[in-house]
């Protein structure tokens, strides 16, 4: 079952943080998105439970080992009390933005607001996280998915057309090339000479599915974009799996291995 929420982005979002804010320091970062399954049927589990202990076995060992290369998952303790996790850090956010000591804290941060649950998925800017009591890992299920844009639109309603297309042309590439790199993650930036604006976005998959997969999952979700993002500015729609996201400006560092799609407006016309 495929659940969407939308939510209002704020107009830009901050830029990465400075290299070296991160260290051992531990800001509360507050999510984009929480899914703490709460449903009738909703699957808990007790203080002090072995269920409990397992979930926090295996967020100590994820932690340290995504905060080395950027994607952890796995399992802890004998079933039924098996708890199934998986981290992932944005490509962009390495070594101290994606510290485990600042995982860690984002995993004790996701349990407590989300009491004693045991199926739950919470979306940060830098980094996603989600445990369960049942497999999920098997396969490569995206849900549950988050859609989220900039409030801004095109300044010209008559642009509205042109720049849906160039921003779905944009973000299909770096899907393409994401789908194809190590980390499973690309950025790409093209112009939009009616209103000279460069439009920037990247796209990543966890980097254990395999091309086909990652760029199976990015379709499933570029396929959504009319829905939500006509006109818009930015936007991003977020999964367990994968994910994109594109604004007006830059939001991600920089990397040199850019899709580039032309033409780009003259730099002298750019605010
Ligand atoms: C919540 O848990 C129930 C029972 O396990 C499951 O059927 C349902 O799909 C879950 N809801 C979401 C939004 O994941
Ligand atoms: C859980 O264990 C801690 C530490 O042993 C104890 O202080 C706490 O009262 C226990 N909580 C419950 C609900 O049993
Ligand atoms: C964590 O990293 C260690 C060392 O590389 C590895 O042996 C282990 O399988 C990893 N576990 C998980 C759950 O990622
Ligand atoms: C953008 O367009 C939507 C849909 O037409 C509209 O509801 C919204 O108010 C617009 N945003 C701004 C900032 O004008
Ligand atoms: C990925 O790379 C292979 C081999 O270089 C190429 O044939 C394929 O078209 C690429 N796929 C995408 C989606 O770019």
């Amino acid at each position: 079952m495929l659940v969407l929420l939308l939510l209002l982005a704020a107009a830009v979002s901050s830029p990465a943080p400075a290299a070296g804010d991160g260290g051992g320091a531990l800001p509360v970062l507050n999510p984009i998105s929480s899914f703490c399954n709460t449903t009738a049927a909703r699957r808990t589990y007790l203080p002090n439970s072995t269920f409990e202990a397992n979930l926090n076995g295996l967020f100590a060992v994820l932690s340290r080992n995504a905060s080395a290369s950027g994607y952890a998952a796995g399992a802890f303790g004998a079933a039924p009390d098996t708890a199934y996790g998986l981290l992932l850090c944005r490509g962009d956010f390495t070594g101290n933005d994606c510290s485990a000591a600042r995982l860690a804290s984002s995993f004790q941060q996701a349990a407590s607001s989300c009491l004693y649950s045991k199926d739950v998925a919470v979306y940060y800017d830098q980094y996603q996280l989600r445990y369960s009591d049942q497999d999920f890992l098997a396969g490569a299920a995206n849900e549950p998915e988050t859609a989220a844009f900039n409030m801004n639109n095109v300044s010209d309603a008559g642009d509205v057309a042109a720049f849906d297309a160039l921003v779905a042309e944009l973000v299909n590439a770096v899907a393409d090339r994401a789908s194809n790199a190590t980390r499973r993650y690309a950025a790409g930036k093209a112009g939009f000479a009616p209103e000279a604006m460069t439009v920037y976005a990247i796209a990543q998959c966890t980097p254990d599915l395999s091309p086909p997969q990652c760029r199976g999952c990015l379709a499933g979700i570029i396929d959504q974009m009319p829905k939500w993002f006509s006109a818009r500015v930015g936007g991003r729609i977020l999964g367990v799996r994968c994910d994109f996201r594109y604004e007006k400006d830059p939001f991600f560092k920089i990397p040199n291995d850019m899709v580039v799609l032309s033409p780009l407006p003259d730099p002298s016309s750019q605010g």
